[in-house]
């Protein structure tokens, strides 16, 4: 794909799941790479050395993306790496299952404040390094199929990434003169740790490949190869709206 070269792209918890496969997709495309998570662990530290292997360079930022300033300051750290920020994948993301009457404000804000306040603030941290410096961006927000279907015992993960829907409209338009484009990402049901739960349940399990008409989760691979192109020069016309990777989870229907 084109526009990678000396391009540096920041994902979002990338040390696992799809912000990992995220992470190597672009840097096979030719962008160096910041990495992030709340620690830097083993998992952490596979992922920047196979990043490294490939001869790109890679720095991994620690800061936990649910508080505004460790966001921003994310943000600023990542740029002072390599001397720039071209590409912000905010992929971080926790979900929680809890019926909505038993929901409390701690996981209510847990939820929202990694969903969406971080990507708010992030966003706006890189939109002020793209204005100051009169700089092209490109954004992709990691929202979910819940952006737009419904998944009862979320309320707060759907609310989260239902405002991640209308943050990335809004700004599309908003950012369009500075030559900045957003776009979401909306993977359904895909093999990462967090459907772990779900991956152990063959029962459950089942009952989730009955909604989706490919009869298989995806892979992280499959969700990178999309935020690969949205990332790209190939997608300089595409900006506000959602891409989804479901294998027809959203839009399916069928009578026996
Ligand atoms: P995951 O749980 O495997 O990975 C999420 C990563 O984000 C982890 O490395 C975690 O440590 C990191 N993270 C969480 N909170 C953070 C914080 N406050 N600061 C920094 N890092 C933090 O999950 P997965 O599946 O890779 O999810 C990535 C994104 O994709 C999430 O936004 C999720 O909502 C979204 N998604 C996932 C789907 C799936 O089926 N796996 C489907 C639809 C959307
Ligand atoms: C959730 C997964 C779920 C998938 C499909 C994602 O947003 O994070 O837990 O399996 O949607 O429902």
């Amino acid at each position: 794909m084109k526009g990678f070269e000396n391009k540096v792209a920041l994902i979002t918890g990338s040390s696992q799941g799809i912000g990992a496969a995220c992470a190597i997709r672009l840097a096979q495309e030719g962008a160096d790479i910041i990495l992030n998570g709340r620690e830097l662990d083993e998992r952490g530290e596979k992922v920047l050395q196979q990043i490294r292997e490939m001869g790109r360079r890679a720095e991994f930022v620690v800061a936990d993306v649910s508080k505004a300033p460790a966001v921003i300051k994310l943000i600023e750290d990542g740029i002072a790496a390599f001397g720039r920020l071209d590409i912000l994948v905010n992929n971080a993301g926790v979900e929680k299952n809890n019926d909505f009457w038993n929901v409390t404000e701690e996981e209510y804000d847990f939820v929202m404040d990694t969903n969406l306040k971080g990507v708010f603030f992030g966003i706006q941290a890189f939109v002020k390094y793209c204005k100051d410096n009169q700089r092209e961006g490109v954004v992709v927000n990691m929202s979910s199929v819940h952006e737009e279907i419904v998944f009862p015992h979320f309320a707060a993960y759907c609310a989260s990434k239902g405002g991640l829907k209308m943050l990335t409209r809004n700004l599309a338009t908003e950012l369009a003169p500075l030559n900045i484009r957003v776009n979401n990402v909306a993977p359904g049901a895909i093999a990462t740790p967090i459907n772990k739960k779900l991956m152990d349940n063959k029962e459950q399990l089942e009952s989730v490949l009955d909604n989706i008409p490919m009869r298989k989760m995806g892979t992280p691979e499959d969700v990178a190869g999309l935020v690969a192109f949205l990332s790209s020069d190939d997608a300089k016309y595409v900006t506000g709206s959602t891409y989804f990777v479901d294998g027809g989870l959203t839009y399916h229907y069928e009578e026996q």
